[in-house]
């Protein structure tokens, strides 16, 4: 079986590959390479590096290959950057799936996997959140991810191809060091990132709804998301699954209070944190109910919030403790900011 890879240089993309690879799955990976690097993919892992929204390249890379299916990573995703620039989200996130379904279609693939998100839901009606609650995004990043799968839904009806829309939850950790989240944007790296500066992580919003008043997220770990994408693409290729659209998380949540913590054990030491306004867009509480993956293609988790932060550390260049002032430490402060905060 062949499988072509868009944004298979990208964090989770990296992991897709090397997972389809160790299940005797071919990758070939488009990518631009604009947040990708090849360094990541397996050796002999054929990169084509190309803009999928350059149809002619498409045209020609489905023509030279006869593929068993498209797993769709290749879009931007940072939140606050889509508040800020959402036209470019719309254009580089829809046109970029116009214009790889187009290539679908007229090539007849007969399998497409797509990378979704928990943003689809933006505050969700409860928690957990299961795949038939309403979908209310709220920021443009989330929009195109929602847009992203009605455009696939038309297509699909259209042109006969098997689909599935997989909502990732917040994916974080690493399968082996190459492999981690170069990423600014995602708050596992950001933390990492802030310690191995010295300087204290911000912590966005301490006044949320929620037990210690931050953000609470259903982390996964990225391998476990990479396991879950062999699972889809080989039920999509057997025909078990057609049209379908399937959170993938843990189905616990973590509060960034609780992320501090859990980063500053792997590291060892404290990671001081200031406290900041909310972003807009970010929700208090996104947590997946993992119900119909598991039944559907038999994925559950194995990697714990340790497991994930411990190997997103490792290797990270993360030494000595930050040594920042006026900043909160530890669960003292924890405690005065869910008292006097809420
Ligand atoms: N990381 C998360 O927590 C998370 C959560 C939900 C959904 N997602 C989705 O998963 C996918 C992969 O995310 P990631 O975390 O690996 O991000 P990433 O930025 O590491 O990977 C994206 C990859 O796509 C490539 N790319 C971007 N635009 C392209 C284009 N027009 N043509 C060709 N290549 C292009 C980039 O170079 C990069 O290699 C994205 O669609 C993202 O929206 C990520």
């Amino acid at each position: 079986m062949r499988w072509l890879v868009t944004g298979g240089a990208g964090y989770i993309g990296a992991h897709v590959v090397t997972a389809l690879g160790g299940s005797g799955i071919e990758s070939v990976v488009i990518d631009d390479l604009s947040t990708g690097h090849a360094e990541r993919l397996p050796a002999g892992v054929p990169l084509v590096r190309a803009d999928v929204r350059d149809g002619v390249v498409l045209g020609e890379l489905f023509r030279r290959h006869r593929f068993d299916g498209v797993i769709h990573l290749a879009a931007r995703k940072d939140v606050a950057e889509s508040t800020a620039h959402p036209l470019r989200y719309y254009e580089e996130n829809l046109d970029g799936l116009r214009s790889v379904l187009d290539a679908v279609a007229t090539s007849g693939t007969p399998s497409v996997l797509f990378s979704s998100s928990a943003a689809v839901y933006g505050t969700p009606p409860r928690s957990p959140v299961g795949e038939l609650d309403i979908t209310t995004p709220e920021n443009a990043y989330g929009r195109t991810k929602l847009i992203g799968e009605w455009m696939l839904r038309d297509a699909a009806a259209s042109a006969g191809f098997r689909w599935c829309a997989l909502r990732y939850f917040n994916v974080a950790g690493a399968g082996a060091p190459h492999l981690r989240d170069h990423g600014g944007t995602n708050l596992v790296p950001r933390l990492l990132q802030a310690a191995a500066a010295g300087r204290p992580a911000t912590v966005y919003g301490t006044d949320y709804p929620t037990a210690d008043g931050t953000a609470v997220r259903d982390y996964v770990h990225v391998a476990d998301i990479a396991d879950a994408h062999v699972r889809a693409a080989l039920a999509l290729h057997h025909g078990e699954i057609h049209d379908e659209v399937l959170n993938i998380g843990r189905g616990e949540g973590a509060s960034v209070l609780q992320m501090i913590d859990a980063v500053a054990a792997a590291l060892g030491h404290p990671l001081p944190y200031s406290a900041a306004p909310r972003r807009a867009g970010d929700p208090a509480e996104v947590v997946a109910s993992p119900a119909r993956i598991r039944h559907l293609l038999g994925w559950q988790a194995r990697y714990d919030l340790d497991d994930i932060v411990r190997s997103a550390a490792a290797d990270h260049g993360t030494t000595g403790a930050a040594t920042a002032t006026a900043l909160h430490t530890g669960q003292k402060s924890r405690n005065k900011l869910k008292n006097t905060q809420r």
